[in-house]
């Protein structure tokens, strides 16, 4: 290492050892110099010559390094003068960038973010999120993906690839993906629809909040399921909505609190087939009574049908689309409950006049989804395999859902009482009332166990709090094992 004060400038340090060429180190060290306020604007700097001499380098990699600085504008130089750090740089000092904050930039209100909703959203911390370990909500069996079959179709499709593939597509989806999305829709969960309805979407996050954004106006009304997906808060809070918890019962979402609560609301959100996160299914006679409310009212449905392919006592539950004769419905579906989450692939169908508005917003937002991965998944479905993994882990999920059951009542029986577990991925444990379910989570995570605490899924306070458990992603072991771990943290 070579240490050399200049007359003019700050002590350099070279590193020679480094990999690093020199002209990038000393590029850098001249950036965040003059960034920190280190070399003032107007203030002299040595010549390429002086300064390569007395750092006892070549003159090439300092000419290189100026050239840079010149062209991005840090320093100038007028002919048979001499070089200066730029006098247009602020006087005032942007300070390093170490993302520390420091400085003038500590003092109440100078970093401030927009309250577009945002503010409201941002969460504490949730270390039941991202752990490995037994019952991590909102996971398939990802051991049992058929990685070969996907791996060949992601091959075959990139082999393929031709201009028209590789360049900008369409906001509402590649045609042929859409095509057997429709087809898939019809004959499955009886939606009905054209293929110029569907809306390929980055997952179905991105379409609730592309909806939260072309139905409502801030500060317009949404019913909301108390409890409900603390997702959909989060979408409808940035879009600045006013959210109206609405209870659910065992018959679904009360129509008739809803209306009594606030009766001219924009939209409801709901998840009819399986409710988020109870499990239950909405009545028809709430079916009916909530497509009637909207058609009076002149409100929009937006229908979460987020895992409904997994159904154990019965036949997948009919989506509430298709009972719809007056185009009130937005559908909306997900490829990461029956495939996997990180492909971020979901669809909406969208009312035929609302199309312009929806392809717009998601223009607007990231234009389109990836072209290739549409193109792999219409293979993956027209060629049998989705069909075929949603069979297998059918059986997968029934199997978990009963070996947990039966854990739970082994070990915990007592503390924790099963809600409702017909179908999906997940089950919820109510926790006998005064028992705080957030701490339960927190204890349970730092021994790696992810229990989701219910009372975040509420937008008022919960008369009793439970768990919120996945199974869907956690064999047999970790199931015996996590349960035995809960007992400890209950
Ligand atoms: C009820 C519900 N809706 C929507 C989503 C979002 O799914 P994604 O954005 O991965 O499609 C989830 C995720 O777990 C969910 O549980």
């Amino acid at each position: 290492m070579k240490r050399v004060s200049s007359s003019l400038v700050p002590p350099i340090a070279l590193d020679r050892s480094k990999r690093y060429p020199l002209y990038r180190q000393l590029y850098d060290w001249f950036q965040r110099a003059i960034a920190s306020g280190q070399l003032r604007p107007g203030q002299r700097v040595p010549s390429t010559r002086s300064l390569a001499a007395e750092l006892n380098v070549s003159r090439i990699p300092v000419l290189n390094a100026f050239e840079q600085l010149h062209a991005e504008g840090y320093l100038q130089t007028f002919v048979g003068a001499g070089t200066w750090v730029a006098s247009s740089i602020p006087q005032e000092t942007i300070g390093p960038s170490t993302g520390k904050i420091s400085g003038p930039a500590q003092k109440k209100g100078t970093r401030r973010i927009s309250q577009g909703g945002l503010a409201a959203t941002l969460r504490a911390p949730q270390p039941w999120l991202n752990l490995s370990g037994a019952f991590r909500m909102h996971l398939p069996a990802l051991d049992h993906f058929p990685t070969d079959v996907w791996s060949r179709l992601v091959a075959r499709n990139a082999r393929k690839s031709t201009m028209d593939t590789m360049a900008y597509g369409d906001s509402m989806g590649y045609a042929p993906f859409r095509e057997v999305i429709a087809e898939y829709l019809g004959a499955v969960r009886a939606v009905r629809c054209d293929p110029a309805q569907v809306m390929v979407v980055a997952g179905s996050q991105q379409g609730l909040q592309i909806s939260a954004r072309v139905l409502l106006n801030p500060g317009e009304a949404v019913w909301m399921e108390e409890p409900g997906y603390p997702g959909a808060h989060q979408a409808f809070r940035t879009a600045k909505a006013r959210l109206i918890p609405v209870p659910v019962d065992n018959e679904g979402l009360n129509v008739e609190n809803g209306i009594h609560r606030c009766r001219n609301a924009r939209a409801a959100y709901i998840t009819p087939s399986h409710q988020y996160p109870l499990g239950t299914t909405m009545s028809a006679t709430r079916r009916l009574q909530l497509l009637n409310w909207a058609s009076r009212t002149g409100s929009w449905i937006i229908e979460d049908d987020y895992d409904s392919e997994y159904r154990f006592g019965s036949r997948p539950i009919a989506s509430l689309q298709g009972l719809d004769s007056d185009a009130r419905v937005i559908y909306i579906g997900t490829f990461s409950k029956v495939l996997f989450p990180a492909l971020r692939l979901g669809y909406m169908v969208v009312p035929t006049d609302l199309i312009p508005a929806f392809s717009t917003a998601r223009d607007a937002a990231d234009i389109f989804s990836s072209t290739l991965y549409q193109a792999v998944l219409t293979d993956f479905i027209k060629e049998g395999h989705f069909a075929r993994h949603i069979r297998r882990m059918r059986i997968l999920y029934a199997d978990r859902r009963n070996a947990l059951a039966e854990a739970i009542h082994e070990e915990i029986g007592g503390m924790l009482e099963i809600v409702s577990a017909e179908a999906g991925m997940h089950l919820v444990g109510l926790l006998p009332r005064g028992m705080k379910d957030t701490e339960i989570s927190q204890n349970a995570a730092r021994i790696g166990i992810s229990a989701m605490p219910l009372s975040i899924c509420y937008l008022n306070r919960p008369l009793r709090g439970g768990l919120v458990l996945g199974y869907g992603g956690t064999d047999g072991a970790q199931i015996h094992d996590g349960a035995h771990k809960l007992k400890m943290c209950l």
